[in-house]
């Protein structure tokens, strides 16, 4: 395990100079089987993985649950060499930064609509920090999960406007059995929230049955299919159901083509995030 920032970067020139391929994974911690399969994909495809493992406080709200948030190095550190990290990344505060930054990144809209609205600033210390790991580490790929779909087109976009030579991988949501995505934040779920989980899962599978099975491209439709779910589960407080375009995520008033369908919702303690892609079907209009 590294925790200075220069040692992972000599570390990393070392393997570069030996003519391998340097891939990152960026994780607050606390691994699950979501964050194992982005380290398995980026040791298929790179020669040197290294994990960072890193609580950022700049992407939570002062709401939000930084304290909390689960921590356990000595568990991540073995977990993420078994799923193939060479190098484990866990910087404490002051080796991140010696002092504080005046330097933020901001990807203005992607970053402000949708969990932009209830977490103003997130996506900022998402990019800022995001921005600092690939500088230190300069892969030639980093994963991140569609979990988070919003803050992979992020990254992705800051990544073309600032030309970082860097391929951003998206990964597929890892789920347990009945739906419910993976995430540290399950944990808050008591017994009985955890039941009714799944039902924002299926919610956003409702709205796909919208638009693929009945073939509406009215976005009204499909959001109101998703939202009746989720009404049915009073436990729920629904932040936002949305059809968006996967690449910019703005909001097409006609679907057609692709088509990602969103939704979030607190949860008891819990803020839960999801999304699915849909295809519009070609010509069948309804
Ligand atoms: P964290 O929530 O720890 O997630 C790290 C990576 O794991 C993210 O790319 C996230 O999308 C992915 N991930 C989480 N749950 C997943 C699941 N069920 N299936 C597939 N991938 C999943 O996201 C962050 O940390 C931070 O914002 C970070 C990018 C590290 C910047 O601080």
């Amino acid at each position: 395990m590294i925790s200075e920032p220069l040692t992972l970067r000599s570390v990393l020139d070392t393997r570069r100079g030996e003519g391998r391929s340097v891939g990152v994974v960026p994780t607050m911690g606390a691994l699950h089987a979501g964050h194992l399969s982005l380290i398995r994909r980026a040791a298929a495809d790179c020669d040197t993985v290294a994990v960072s493992i890193y609580v950022n406080p700049l992407q939570f709200g002062t709401n939000d649950d930084l304290a909390a948030y689960p921590r356990d190095l000595p568990a991540d550190c073995d977990r993420a060499e078994a799923a193939g990290a060479e190098v484990v990344f866990a910087p404490g505060e002051e080796q991140m930064w010696p002092e504080p930054p005046l330097t933020t990144v901001r990807v203005a809209t992607l970053s402000e609509q949708l969990e932009g609205r209830s977490r103003v600033g997130h996506f900022d210390g998402v990019a800022t920090i995001v921005a600092k790991l690939l500088a230190l580490c300069g892969p030639s790929r980093a994963y991140f999960g569609e979990k988070d779909f919003q803050q992979l087109a992020v990254v992705r976009r800051m990544a073309v406007d600032l030309s970082l030579p860097v391929e951003i991988v998206g990964c597929p949501i890892v789920r347990d059995p009945d739906g419910l995505a993976l995430s540290s934040r399950n944990a808050y779920l008591s017994v009985q929230e955890r039941q009714v989980a799944p039902h924002l899962y299926w919610a956003l599978l409702a709205g796909r049955r919208v638009v693929e099975d009945e073939r509406s491209t009215d976005p009204a439709r499909v959001e109101a299919a998703m939202a009746g779910v989720l009404a049915a589960s009073p436990a729920f407080v629904v932040d936002y159901v949305a059809v968006v375009d996967p690449i910019d995520l703005s909001l097409p008033t006609r679907l057609g083509g692709e088509v990602r369908l969103l939704a979030a919702a607190r949860l008891g303690r819990a803020r839960l995030i999801d999304n699915i892609p849909a295809t519009v079907a070609v010509g069948g209009a309804r």
